[in-house]
């Protein structure tokens, strides 16, 4: 029990939560009283009505019985409908509140945690434990704080109507109660894992739905289809014996609660005769009864469902106290807003974390001029989007420093450091919503005007008018309706809108046919003048104007020219320079 108790320790992480609301709570707890006085005023009243209201002595004082029973129904009916509104209000609001705390808490995580946490993980939390979380604190409250308050007026009420036969009842009930006990938690196991074998099998099938055209391809459909329905058949037999188990329990209930309520009722029935009782103190000894049965039942509902809304409530606090590892500099040095986006990156040495041992930069060192473009080049792995990743401060370097106008990024804020950076990144992301807001994702404040005229500059306009609905067309999700190069242009309109002082381009055009690739660069061309701009190719026409080429390999700067420069040299550039070009 005590050890029970323990786990609903996280329950008390909740508090906080409910805070705001005490006032509902107590309004409810009033309502709650209320409605068990009268529901234990009931019996009561029948008995009256079964002893006086039956003999025909007089007429007078069966009206006043009646009316009393009326009345405290409509009692009854008022504060527990009051209460059921109130409290399971609250477990509404509170269920909203928790699940807008945790996503504005997550969606400021740093990669690194995503990189360790499922986004569905994430979602389940989101939405199954929450609504566990919320079956408890709105139903689940309701039902024991109710149960507890008619349960223990109900016992006090046993012993008031007839200590005899109350000390009977409760020498007949350890044969009622220990059947529950035992398969009760029996049950509960099996729901849990029905649950869990559910659990399974959406994980089984959204893995499937994500990559359907892999699926496809590789004609894995029939494949996919077992593994579903295995994990499908696993739940059913999984349901099939909690099912089993559940209607075993529930006929051995009816059977011991019923020859129970029989001997008590015999006995009863007796002691009427022999004139210790009366007919109506039996009648109001049975209501009693049947109310302290109904709430143990109740409450060893709800016990199951508490437990499993500690559990919940933990695993989401445990997501509300994840601090993310980037954290936004406060009252350090001021952001330089108009400096002149000097970036100096000084010998810098980063790892991923989960990669301890492999250096993805390894003293690595760039200053770029205000104004200046530089390319990265380098063979696939070398740390070229490393670079970007830092730039942004997804990740702080090991050693080293990245200054911006002379401040280290970490000293900034970290929102004023991203909104001046743009960057179209080496893959495109979408989102399901028009075209029109994808690119307005740049700037959430730009007025339509400018978004169309950042599609033209992104020679996105042409083909984006021949869709269905033009700038209105949804593009699915992930952007799954547009091709490749489609989608890239979007994100260099995107950029083009965001007209930030720093631009980041990674394989901005590597989709792009030649044609569409030399329009896009001019377009580019007048982007980059008066902006500081880190451009990576793997081709290397597109960056044969840049004035400074580095050539990356393995974390490290291992040359840097121009194209002529390094062309003429004999090292990795003109190696790949002469796979390209002859
Ligand atoms: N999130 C990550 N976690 C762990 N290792 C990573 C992560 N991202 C990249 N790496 C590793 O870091 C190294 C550098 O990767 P990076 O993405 O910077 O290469 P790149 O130069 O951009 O290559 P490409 O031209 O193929 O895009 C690679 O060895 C890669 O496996
Ligand atoms: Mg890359």
């Amino acid at each position: 029990m005590l050890t029970n108790i323990d786990k609903l320790k996280p329950l008390r992480r909740a508090l906080p939560f409910l805070r705001p609301y005490t006032g509902r709570l107590l309004f409810a707890l009033l309502c709650l009283t209320v409605a068990a006085i009268a529901a234990l005023g009931m019996p009561i009243s029948i008995r009256f009505v079964i002893d006086y209201g039956f003999s025909n002595e007089n007429g007078q004082p069966i009206d006043v019985y009646f009316l009393a029973l009326l009345f405290l129904s409509l009692v009854y009916a008022l504060f527990s409908s009051l209460r059921y509104y109130t409290v399971m209000w609250i477990g509404e609001r509170v269920v909203a509140d928790i699940r807008s705390a945790v996503y504005k808490h997550v969606i400021r995580m740093s990669p690194t945690f995503f990189e360790v946490t499922k986004a569905g993980e994430i979602l389940s939390r989101l939405t199954t434990d929450t609504t566990l979380v919320q079956s408890v604190v709105g139903a689940g409250v309701s039902i024991a704080l109710r149960s507890a308050f008619v349960l223990s007026g109900g016992l006090i009420m046993l012993f008031v109507t007839s200590p005899k036969l109350s000390l009977f009842l409760f020498g007949l009930l350890p044969v009622v109660v220990l059947p529950v006990w035992i398969y009760g938690r029996k049950v509960r196991r099996l729901s849990r894992e029905t649950q869990d074998r559910v659990a399974d099998s959406s994980g089984i099938a959204s893995e499937a739905l994500n990559a359907i055209h892999i699926v496809q391809a590789f004609t894995l459909e029939d494949l996919q289809g077992h593994r579903f329905s295995d994990s499908v058949e696993q739940s059913f037999s999984a349901a099939k014996r909690r099912l089993f188990v559940s209607a075993l329990l529930s006929g051995i209930i009816v059977l011991t609660a019923f020859s129970a309520i029989v001997i008590v009722l015999w006995t009863g029935a007796r002691s009427v005769i022999d004139g210790s009782i009366s007919a109506g103190v039996l009648v109001q000894f049975l209501f009693y009864a049947t109310f302290v049965a109904g709430s143990t039942t109740a409450i060893g509902e709800v016990w199951g469902d508490v437990q499993r809304a500690a559990g919940a409530m933990e695993r989401l606090m445990e997501l509300l106290n994840t601090k993310p590892e980037i954290t936004s500099a406060t009252g350090g040095k001021a952001f330089p807003v108009n400096g002149n986006n000097r970036v100096l990156i000084e010998n810098v040495s980063f790892n991923y974390p989960s990669r301890p041992g492999q250096l993805a930069l390894n003293e690595f060192f760039l200053d770029i001029a205000p104004g200046e473009t530089v390319a990265l080049v380098g063979p696939s792995g070398a740390g070229k989007s490393t670079v970007f990743q830092l730039l942004l401060r997804f990740y702080d370097p090991r050693s080293g420093a990245i200054l911006i106008d002379g401040t280290d990024i970490r000293d900034m804020d970290l929102q004023a450091l991203r909104k001046r950076i743009g960057i179209v990144p080496q893959q495109t992301v979408l989102f399901a919503d028009s075209v029109l807001e994808n690119i307005r994702f740049g700037n959430p404040q730009a007025p339509d005007e400018a978004v169309i005229d950042a599609a033209v500059t992104a020679h996105a306009d042409d083909f984006i008018r021949q869709l269905p609905q033009g700038y209105q067309t949804s593009l699915g999700e992930k952007g799954a309706r547009l091709s490749g190069g489609q989608q890239q242009r979007i994100a260099i309109a995107r950029a083009i809108l965001k007209d930030p002082p720093i631009l980041l381009l990674d394989e901005a055009t590597s989709s792009l046919d030649a044609e569409s690739e030399n329009l896009l660069q001019q377009a580019l061309q007048e982007l980059m003048a008066n902006r500081t701009v880190i451009v990576i190719a793997h081709r290397l026409a597109t960056v044969k104007k840049v004035g400074r080429i580095i050539v990356m390999e393995q974390g490290r700067m291992v040359d840097t020219g121009t194209h002529a420069s390094l062309t003429e040299k004999e090292g990795l550039y003109s190696r790949l320079a002469e796979l390209q070009f002859n």
